[in-house]
């Protein structure tokens, strides 16, 4: 049995990203012979940063409904909000008491959100602690994400060895990241040097999961291209068309060669133009299931269940590991 965990924030804007570099990956593994899955809505990491109390408590239910819009089915994998089970936060705290400040200060993510601030929560530094207990808490043998984790997942492997070196090698399993070829980084349609975000000011810099035909079209046609025109597949010198290239392929399964052979002497308005109607007829279906969960009656019960499991599993974990550090009685 091979066991599967992956956590999105409840910040709002859920976008392609999100869709094609992790929740893509989450059905597919649900899908997959002998894999358990837990998928979580994690809210004690969106509060790293300022969040509006009441926006907060929606979000982590558009979340849990898109998982579910796009096919995360919870009678086969557990879903569930992080903050149910309190070992998360518990667990939390004895890894930061094994993680070093300075393999903190150096995540790239960290240095990102707080550049230019004169001051940052604590939070914010020791996150990527808290995204290792929410792995290391359910024994996980893969971790679906976009390339952007790469670094917190080698922190959460650098510190599973660390305690096992010190406390037993079966303290923790060891896990590994999932990243899929063509969705693992998507960049921001207006700025294919940055990647496709839910917090940048231009809404046209992304496409969120929920957006109206009218919206995908606008974002997409406008999007930053190059002056040479050829639908050619180069990430260094062609940016903008290589990352379309890229979000069309994740879509549709074709690949960039395919693409390539048959956009032969078209422009980019022909490319652009199938490119929206590619993204719609993902969008639609999804859009079509989100509405009727996210006002359903079961939707909160169904993630108190979710939580119950992860928790009874979460339970022997904690006890395991606090055994082993010497802790309680
Ligand atoms: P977050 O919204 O930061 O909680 O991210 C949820 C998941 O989406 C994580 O697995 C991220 O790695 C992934 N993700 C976020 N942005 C992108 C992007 N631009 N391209 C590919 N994957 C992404
Ligand atoms: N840090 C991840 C992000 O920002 C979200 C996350 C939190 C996560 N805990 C996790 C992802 C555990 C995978 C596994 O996208």
């Amino acid at each position: 049995m091979k066991r599967i965990f992956s956590g999105v924030q409840p910040t709002g804007n859920i976008h392609i990203g999100n869709y094609l570099g992790a929740l893509i990956q989450f059905v597919e593994l649900q899908d997959e012979k002998d894999s358990e899955c837990l998928y979580c809505v994690v809210d004690e990491h969106a509060i790293t940063v300022p969040q509006d109390p009441k926006e907060l408590r929606q979000h982590i239910l558009d979340v849990a409904s898109l998982y579910m819009a796009v096919g995360i089915d919870p009678k086969k994998s557990i879903v569930f909000v992080q903050s149910s089970v309190p070992a998360h936060a518990e667990l939390g705290w004895i890894l930061n008491c094994c993680a070093n400040t300075g393999e903190l200060f150096r995540m790239t993510q960290f240095k990102a959100k707080s550049q230019g601030k004169e001051s940052v929560g604590a939070g914010l530094l020791t996150y990527p602690v808290l995204m290792a207990a929410d792995i290391l808490l359910y024994d996980v043998d893969v971790v679906p994400v976009g390339n952007d984790q790469k670094q917190h997942i080698e922190l959460t492997r650098d510190l599973a060895i660390r305690v096992n070196s010190h406390y037993g090698k079966d303290t923790f399993v060891v896990p590994d990241g999932r990243f899929l070829k063509a969705g693992a980084r998507i960049m921001a349609l207006d700025d294919p040097t940055a990647k496709m975000s839910k917090s940048a000011k231009n809404e046209h810099s992304r496409i969120s999961l929920l957006d109206p035909p009218s919206k995908i079209k606008k974002s997409i046609m406008r999007a930053t291209t190059d002056s040479e025109g050829s639908v050619r597949f180069d990430i260094e010198n062609k940016p903008g068309i290589s990352n379309l290239m890229n979000i069309y392929s994740a879509f549709t399964g074709k690949t960039v060669q395919e693409l390539e052979d048959e956009y032969a002497g078209r422009g980019y308005g022909d490319f652009k133009k199938d490119l929206v109607e590619v993204t719609v007829s993902a969008l639609s279906p999804i859009q079509e299931r989100y509405n009727a969960i996210r006002n359903s009656d079961g939707l909160i019960d169904v993630l108190r269940e979710g939580g119950e499991r992860a928790d009874a599993i979460a339970k022997k974990t904690l006890k395991r590991v606090q055994d082993r550090f010497g802790l309680g009685l």
